[in-house]
């Protein structure tokens, strides 16, 4: 740290970096970012002159070789988080990592490793733990007014919602929405029961409508979408189990013709349960079913997420979301694409 500030390396300069990392970052005290970088020379250039940052690179070798700089996030498509990671750590720097954290099981083990070996602190970007109506839900269990929670429900439905771009090419994204929303709802839930071993998968993955010309939809769109491919599924569903005993219920989708149900997480306790979108927690009281509506204000889940990077560096603990947590998250991930391949319930 120089002059008391945390210096910041942003790695890819696409959708993710200037609309949430970069402005969360310019909302915190002490903190600079210091350098920027990414393959697209000109997008690096605008993005680093609109918001004044001093460093630009190509390469994020080049980019972690600055002193200044402390920590990094990657923010680049999936396939350049693992080389992305293991140089910043091997560099001493801190990392917030985007989701997912890998494309493999054997690419976040090494992220892992390279983390716990450089003793850096490495933070999953897993940003819906840090929504307030998340909060609500861990006090809730916290205080163990849902009893046993036993089972969750997931849910994220998009009729006609694929991104485009990279993250339907298979060897930049690792997958479909499995892997790239899936991951948001399934990481949320399992963090809610308490983060149970995950055991065994069964899944079935479908690619049934690709690459579609629907008339009046709206899509995320990365900044490169010049060879457009669609190797991957467009929707996917499935049970992971734990060895709790609780499980997991998912369905997830980037193109189904159904209605669109946006994004839900329910957790099953024996006192009670809650769900997300929108909050409500389900219980009894002097046997009558009563439902409540907690009351929150709005909060800026990427600003929440980067406020606890910048804590955790500063007092030197461990984030909420840890490499850990990245990687047995990228078990089940992984765990769903092989069950689907095999066509049967797997051990992971
Ligand atoms: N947390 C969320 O809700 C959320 C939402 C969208 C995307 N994401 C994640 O953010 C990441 C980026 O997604 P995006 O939508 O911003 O994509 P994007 O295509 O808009 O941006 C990615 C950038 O990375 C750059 N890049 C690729 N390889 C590089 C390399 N080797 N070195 C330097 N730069 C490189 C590209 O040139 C591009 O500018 C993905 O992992 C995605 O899953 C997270």
């Amino acid at each position: 740290m120089k002059n008391g500030k945390l210096g910041i390396g942003i790695i890819g300069a696409g959708n993710i970096a200037q609309n949430a990392h970069i402005p969360s970052y310019l909302r915190q005290k002490n903190v600079e970012i210091i350098g920027i970088c990414d393959m697209n020379e000109a997008r690096t250039r605008e993005v680093a002159d609109r918001y004044n940052i001093k460093y630009v690179a190509q390469d994020f070798n080049q980019l972690l070789s600055i002193d200044e700089i402390d920590a990094v996030s990657i923010c680049t498509s999936n396939d350049v988080h693992h080389p992305a990671a293991v140089a910043a750590a091997n560099a001493g720097k801190h990392i917030l990592c985007e989701k997912p954290m890998a494309m493999t099981v054997a690419e976040a083990e090494s992220m892992m490793n390279a983390a716990k070996r450089n003793n850096i602190i490495f933070m999953m970007g897993f940003v819906n733990r840090f929504r307030a109506d998340t909060n609500v839900i861990k006090a809730f269990s916290n205080a163990g007014k849902f009893g046993e929670i036993y089972a969750g429900k997931v849910c994220w439905l998009r009729r006609r919602g694929t991104p485009l771009g990279w993250f339907t090419n298979l060897s930049k994204s690792g997958g479909g929405p499995v892997i790239d929303i899936g991951v948001h709802i399934i990481d949320l839930a399992w963090y809610l029961m308490g983060k149970p071993n995950p055991t065994r998968v069964s899944a079935v993955t479908y690619s049934k409508i690709g690459n579609y010309q629907t008339k009046g939809v709206s899509r995320w769109v990365a900044l490169d979408t010049e060879n457009l491919v669609f190797e991957t599924e467009d929707s996917a569903s499935g049970l992971i189990r734990f060895d709790n005993g609780a499980s997991l219920l998912f369905e997830v989708s980037w193109a189904i013709n159904a209605k669109d149900t946006g994004m839900y997480v329910q957790v099953f306790g024996s006192k009670a349960g809650a769900r997300t979108n929108p909050l409500e927690i389900y219980g009894e009281e002097e046997n009558y079913l009563v439902d409540s509506h907690p009351i929150v204000k709005d909060e800026n889940a990427f600003d929440n997420q980067v406020e606890h990077f910048i804590n955790c560096i500063k007092e030197g603990r461990q984030p909420i979301c840890p490499a850990e947590d990245g990687y047995l998250v990228q078990k089940i991930l992984n765990g769903i694409y092989d069950s689907a391949k095999l066509g049967k319930e797997i051990e992971l």
